[in-house]
């Protein structure tokens, strides 16, 4: 078979220009301002999540900034709100490029002898089940429009073991399975599917579990970088990998993380 190698890339400063972007957990934190970052960089953004009034602030500050935004309700735990945001996205402007499947949920810490099997349940239902149903659909409107690029929000719970964590990285280890299966299963059909693996990152998830500024400083020393990121420099990571400057680039998981992962 010849190769199909495209020609060089010509770089603008608007990375998603007129790209169609579909982001779940838009309403907060990390897809928040992976919202703002994308449709900065030209991207028509679809912003999905459940609540429809923090995701209606941000469509309208980000048309007042005069970029394109769709507010729409979804939520990742039901296939048909899922397929109805992602139809509403492709209706209202006319294809879909990219995604950055980023929704999730913690749970709770336990040990694994204690883990209550309900929030094992509600946690695969968001973090793993949810992406699943996700590219589902999204992938068949890529396919429609001839490719697209994805990218999953994993986390370093997801390369990394850590005591107390077994139920988010059992969703989160699972997320990378299933980013580079996909991968491979898209990769002659124009779709890359990558993921992010952010470490501790500022946060309404994050302020849940360490809500005192002692605690987030014990945890940023427990990493090399000595590091709390900023919601932004997960979107940063997300931007690269759903523009051209990823071509080659898929069935990666990017840790994120303050280099906890090299350890
Ligand atoms: N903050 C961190 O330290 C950290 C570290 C590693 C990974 N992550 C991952 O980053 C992602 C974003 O989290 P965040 O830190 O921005 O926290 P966050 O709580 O601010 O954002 C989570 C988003 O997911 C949405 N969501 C949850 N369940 C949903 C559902 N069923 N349907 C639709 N939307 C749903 C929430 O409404 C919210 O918008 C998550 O996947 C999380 O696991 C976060």
């Amino acid at each position: 078979m010849p190769f199909n190698n495209p020609p060089p890339l010509t770089f603008t400063s608007r990375r998603l220009q007129d790209r169609v972007v579909f982001i779940t957990g838009a309403s907060s934190g990390i897809g928040a301002a992976a919202a703002r970052l994308f449709a900065a960089e030209g991207a028509k953004v679809a912003l999905a999540a459940r609540r429809m009034d923090q995701l209606e602030r941000l469509g309208a500050e980000l048309l007042e900034a005069g970029c394109e935004a769709l507010p729409v309700e979804c939520d990742v735990t039901d296939e048909r709100s899922v397929a109805a945001a992602i139809e509403a996205t492709v209706r209202q402007f006319g294809k879909l490029d990219g995604a950055f499947n980023n929704a999730g949920i913690f749970g709770a810490p336990a040990p694994v002898h204690e883990i209550d099997l309900n929030i094992f349940d509600a946690v695969i239902a968001t973090n793993l089940r949810g992406v699943v149903t996700c590219m589902k659909h999204e992938v068949q409107a890529m396919l429609a429009n001839g490719g697209g690029a994805i990218v999953n929000t994993s986390s370093i719970g997801g390369i990394v073991g850590g005591a107390n964590n077994a139920i988010y990285a059992a969703s989160k280890w699972g997320l990378a399975g299933l980013t580079k299966c996909a991968a491979l299963d898209y990769a002659r059909k124009g779709i890359r599917v990558n993921a992010i693996a952010p470490g501790p990152t500022r946060s309404g998830m994050l302020d849940a579990w360490l809500p005192t500024d002692e605690a987030l400083a014990e945890m940023a020393a427990s990493f090399p970088m000595n590091y709390i990121a900023d919601p932004d420099d997960m979107a940063r990571a997300a931007l690269f990998l759903l523009t051209d400057e990823a071509r080659w680039t898929t069935g990666v998981i990017l840790p994120c993380e303050g280099g906890a992962s090299a350890a």
